[in-house]
């Protein structure tokens, strides 16, 4: 685990720091990051995501963290649709609304025109296993899951990010395999740990076939209990839990406003 540096000397320079915003489906956090060690620098300020979460509304919310920190650089904010250039393409767990919005343009506007950079939540949680959890020194094709209401996905390839690879999306047995192997499906079904691990078998053993990964990294909140159910699955290639868990997202949206 990652432990904040003890206190620098005093001719050590101060460390790089970065502000991420990370938009989810009930709460929307923010926090400033070391950029040297991808641990919270402060306090973790969350707003539950306003109802209905229209673009406008979150870029509120979304606004209202930001000044909550003092900090005038620029901002990564991770929101969980496919982003190409700032413009939100997809809707699956939020609001319809955000389909063809230039996401971007309305976050610079509601932060007084600072340096925005919008990307995928589970591309913002890779960057940052990537960079400082379980994918450090993993080289190859690791895929990197959320697991959670839906599936979120990563691919890197030597620690590059390929964005908006929606594997969550991917129809595994005639079903979207998160509509077969989200967290949010074992809780809603009251399904059994086996029951569930089967399921993401399954999932994963797709992914394995297409993709040939050297690595699948398992995030979202269920990865806290990993040792419930990664022991189950019968998956061949080698697979790990996340360990930044619920600040991966803030941490990648951090990494990535200083990468574009
Ligand atoms: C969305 C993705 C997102 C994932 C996790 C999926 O339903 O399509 O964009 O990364 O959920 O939030």
């Amino acid at each position: 685990m990652h432990t904040e540096p003890q206190t620098p000397s005093v001719d050590s320079p101060p460390p790089r720091l970065g502000l991420g915003v990370d938009i989810g489906g009930s709460g929307v956090k923010g926090a400033v990051v070391n950029l040297e060690t991808g641990v919270l620098a402060t306090e973790r300020i969350r707003i539950d995501t306003p109802q209905p979460a229209t673009p406008e509304a979150v870029a509120a919310t979304v606004a209202a963290i930001v000044k909550e920190f003092d900090w005038d650089g620029p901002v990564g904010i991770t929101v969980p649709a496919v982003v190409k250039h700032g413009v939100t393409y997809s809707a699956a767990n939020i609001d319809p609304t955000w389909i063809g919005t230039d996401a971007r343009a309305l976050f610079t506007a509601e932060l007084d025109g600072r340096k925005v950079t919008v990307l995928n939540d589970a591309d913002a949680a890779g960057l940052a296993e990537q960079k400082f959890g379980s994918g450090r020194d993993e080289n190859g094709l690791v895929i990197l899951l959320t697991f959670g209401t839906g599936i979120g996905s990563a691919l890197l390839y030597n620690g590059t990010l390929i964005p908006n690879s929606e594997l969550g999306h991917l129809e595994v047995g005639g079903k979207k395999a998160e509509h077969r192997a989200a967290a949010s499906v074992r809780e809603r079904n009251n399904l059994s740990w086996t029951d569930w691990a089967a399921e993401v078998s399954t999932v994963l053993s797709t992914y394995d076939a297409l993709f040939s990964p050297d690595l699948f990294i398992a995030g979202g909140g269920v990865s806290k209990k990993s040792d419930k159910w990664i022991p189950l699955l019968t998956t061949q290639t080698r697979i790990i839990p996340a360990q930044l868990r619920n600040t991966a997202g803030i941490v990648g949206g951090a990494v990535a406003a200083y990468s574009d």
